[in-house]
């Protein structure tokens, strides 16, 4: 299977392609693209590693048509990341242009792919994808997913800290979208819920919802997650690899349309099948906090993703 990294010389960039050339199947190709000059040079690096998995790295423009030809997996960490005192929307003027490129790039070369994005905001990126795939005739909603399994792999760490279960143990739903308030780790059904108080659930919630600004102010002003960001990609984009090459069972959450009442695009857990979302998983029971944070984000959610939209139809 050929997987593809879009933005693959930058901070995430970089480390995903290294959990990617060490974990993905023998076999598999992996093809590296950026903007950047040096790609060629990241991709030569990661070759000296002894796995199977062939990689090779293009810059140019010219260059994505080999990059993306029978690509089964796309994943993009293109386009720039935030700074101190900035949010993830201040990203869009940015980033619009730069996704919307690589997602005509995609439409024309491979798409039948399924489209894994990074690129903040991504609550609004995908909607934009979305919109440009289908003036390409080419949308397929299952296809096409925004990564927040950053927010779930944090929420779990935050939680093992706070209860003292084992990482590994601790499965949280994260819903909604990737910004602000618009993220929701659905602690009620998660193990060791009754112990925790509500005031505690509240400041964890909060912790998560600003888990990415923590990572921008530490780094003071040299970006922001880069490294757990790219643990959370590989995490989605090989269980995106096993569950396209048949393997049964495999359900992660990501920012999807269709199966929400909620709003267009929401992040919720799905399984994941050869032809990507093979099916929405029902949400359960939320308590009455999460019931309320759910339906306050749901006004910012929606403007989100009407921008994106808009972005491609002025
Ligand atoms: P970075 O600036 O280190 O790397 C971005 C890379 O994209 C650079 O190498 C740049 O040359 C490349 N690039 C720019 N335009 C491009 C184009 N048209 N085609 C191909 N490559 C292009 O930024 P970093 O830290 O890797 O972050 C990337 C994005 O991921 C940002 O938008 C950031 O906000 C987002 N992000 C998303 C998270 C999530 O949970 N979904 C978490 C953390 C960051």
């Amino acid at each position: 299977m050929k997987v593809a990294v879009l933005g693959a010389a930058g901070g995430i960039g970089q480390p995903l392609s290294l959990l990617l050339k060490n974990q993905l199947p023998a076999g598999s190709e992996l093809a590296l693209y950026d903007v950047a000059p040096f790609t060629p040079g990241v991709a030569v690096d990661l070759s000296h590693i002894p796995t199977n998995v062939n990689v090779e790295g293009f810059t140019g423009e010219e260059n994505l048509q080999k990059v993306l030809t029978g690509a089964s997996v796309v994943v993009i960490p293109a386009g720039v990341a935030r700074k101190p005192g900035m949010d993830r929307s201040d990203l869009f003027n940015f980033n619009a242009n730069i996704v919307k490129g690589l997602a005509e790039k995609i439409a024309e070369y491979c798409p039948e792919a399924c489209v894994a994005i990074i690129t903040n905001p991504v609550n609004t990126m995908v909607p934009l994808a979305a919109e440009v795939f289908r003036k390409a005739g080419c949308y397929n909603p299952k296809k096409l997913f925004g990564v927040t399994m950053l927010d779930t792999l944090r929420a779990e760490t935050f939680w093992g800290d706070v209860t003292g279960y084992a990482r590994g143990d601790i499965r949280i739903p994260v819903i909604g979208g990737h910004s602000g308030t618009t993220i929701l780790p659905i602690f009620s059904q998660t193990v060791g819920y009754d112990a925790v108080s509500a005031e505690d659930i509240e400041k964890l919630t909060v912790r998560v919802q600003n888990a990415g600004t923590e990572v921008v102010n530490a780094k003071a002003g040299a970006g922001s997650a880069t490294l757990s960001m790219a643990a959370a990609a590989a995490r989605f984009a090989l269980s995106l690899v096993r569950a396209i090459s048949g393997e049964s069972g495999v359900v992660e959450s990501a920012y999807v349309q269709g199966g929400s009442q909620y709003a267009p695009f929401f992040a919720q857990p799905v399984l994941l099948g050869v032809d990507g979302v093979k099916d929405f998983l029902p949400l359960g029971k939320f308590s009455e906090y999460e019931e309320k944070c759910l339906n306050d984000m749901l006004d910012t959610l929606k403007k989100d993703i009407q921008l994106g939209v808009d972005f491609v139809n002025k």
